[in-house]
């Protein structure tokens, strides 16, 4: 198994381009099914995810190319001219829950679609009670056999749609389903993360007709065909934000590029009171470390609220701040796995059901820790910066489904790390 060695104490200096969206790119190769004329997507960063739901759309009947030239980024051609299934095979689905985003953009080319139900994993519990809730609602039959979803629907009816939480997937199942039905839906109480507006700019370069992404409440009219478009996926804004706690961390001054500073106003608030100065200027943004990092509390909220994929990284931050601090998750109660890896680091925090009481020390010191998921893994990472002597994460893969080359950036802004296979 791979892991990243970190020699911590090195200031970071220099600049860095974030990668495009991972949570905005899935979506939309998703929703490439719906159209049997090509999209190109451009942007698309290099991470494991993205593989895997090329290789399902493959495994779909897709043909998926990559275009060279296409600017920083992937660029990838879809053509899904020609389906030839509709089953998301089980090993697959596993690899990776939102998957379940296919559900939608089958339902609507196809009329069925057959997944495996997806696992729980490292953040907690992850229902789908809510997207079959509302799939049904647009007139899909939707059944369990042998551990399988087995969703059929002749065309799907607009319904007025009432999501019991702004879950971010189910908005985008809804959008990719509603986008072909027959008539009008409206899905209120939506989910307004930036990658649902994406989502939306995307549908309709396809023809789609979609209002309202970005507020509670959108407005879909379904239309007979889509086609095939381009677009560019919007920047990661938590790569960004990892980026800029790896900063304020290790101390330094970095300036990111490929950033839309509106997609972070909570981070950049919370590190802001955290003592960090950062300055954003068109598409670039400026931070630099404070001497001291001040201890503030957090709550992790849906967006425009602060992010629960920042959680881990902000627990990081506050291990070494002056002062205590008061973490909560309100979004998946269960994401702290990474407590106990800090802890092995020598931070100061107990977990008292979803909130996390934290004591700054003055140091951390390196030992071989273990990554769990995706931003428990960037956590790590910086802790490691900071952390005296050798810190290995252990785990890589799961750092390598959501970040491009992490490593490659951190150690292009002056980190010593590296990657031992
Ligand atoms: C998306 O997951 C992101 N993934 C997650 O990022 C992110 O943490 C999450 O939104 C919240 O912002 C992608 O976009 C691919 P939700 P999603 O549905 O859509 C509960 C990362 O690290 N829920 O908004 O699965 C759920 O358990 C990943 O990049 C139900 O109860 O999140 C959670 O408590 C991790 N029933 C809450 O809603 C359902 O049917 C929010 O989930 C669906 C969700």
């Amino acid at each position: 198994m791979s892991r990243l060695v970190i020699y911590g104490g090195q200031q970071l200096h220099g600049q860095a381009r974030v990668s495009g969206s991972k949570n905005a790119a899935l979506p939309q190769l998703a929703a490439c099914l719906l159209s049997s004329s090509p999209c190109v997507l451009r942007g698309i960063p290099d991470i494991v995810d993205v593989h895997v739901m090329t290789a399902l759309l493959r495994r779909l009947g897709a043909e998926v190319s990559e275009l060279k030239g296409g600017g920083p980024g992937r660029c990838l051609r879809v053509d899904a001219a020609s389906l030839t299934g509709w089953e998301v095979p089980e090993a697959l689905m596993r690899e990776m829950r939102s998957s379940i985003i296919l559900m939608g953009a089958l339902l609507g080319r196809m009329g069925k679609a057959r997944l495996s139900h997806p696992g729980g994993c490292a953040i907690g519990d992850r229902p789908i009670g809510f997207h079959v809730d509302m799939l049904r609602a647009l007139g899909a039959r939707i059944d369990t056999r042998d551990g399988f979803l087995e969703a059929s629907a002749a065309r799907l009816q607009g319904a007025d749609c009432v999501l019991e939480y702004p879950s971010v997937g189910t908005t985008e199942n809804v959008m990719l389903a509603a986008v072909l039905s027959r008539g009008t839906t409206v899905i209120r109480n939506a989910a307004r993360e930036p990658e649902v507006v994406d989502l939306q700019g995307f549908l309709n370069g396809m023809g789609a007709r979609v209002r309202g992404a970005g507020t509670d409440t959108i407005r879909i009219e379904g239309v007979e065909t889509l086609y095939g478009t381009e677009h560019t996926v919007i920047p990661d804004r938590i790569e960004a934000g990892t980026l800029m706690a790896a900063c304020l961390i290790a101390g330094g001054r970095v300036v990111l590029q490929n950033v839309v500073a509106e997609h972070l106003d909570a981070v950049i608030a919370k590190f802001r009171e955290a003592g960090a100065v950062i300055v954003p200027s068109g598409d670039t943004l400026t931070v630099s470390a404070p001497g001291e990092i001040m201890a503030t509390d957090f709550r992790t909220l849906p967006y425009p609220g602060f992010p629960t994929d920042m959680q881990p990284q902000a627990m990081a931050l506050m291990t070494v701040a002056k002062g205590p601090s008061v973490l909560t998750e309100t979004v998946y109660p269960k994401r702290f796995k990474h407590a106990d890896e800090l802890r092995r680091l020598g931070a100061n925090l107990r977990i008292e059901g979803s909130t996390a009481i934290i004591r700054g020390v003055s140091r951390l010191s390196g030992c071989t820790v273990s990554a769990t998921d995706l931003r428990a893994g960037a956590c790590l990472v910086l802790a490691g910066l900071v952390a005296e002597g050798l810190t290995a994460v252990e785990g890589v893969s799961h750092i390598d489904r959501g970040y491009d080359c992490l490593e490659g950036k951190l150690a292009s802004l002056g980190a010593r790390i590296q990657r031992q296979a």
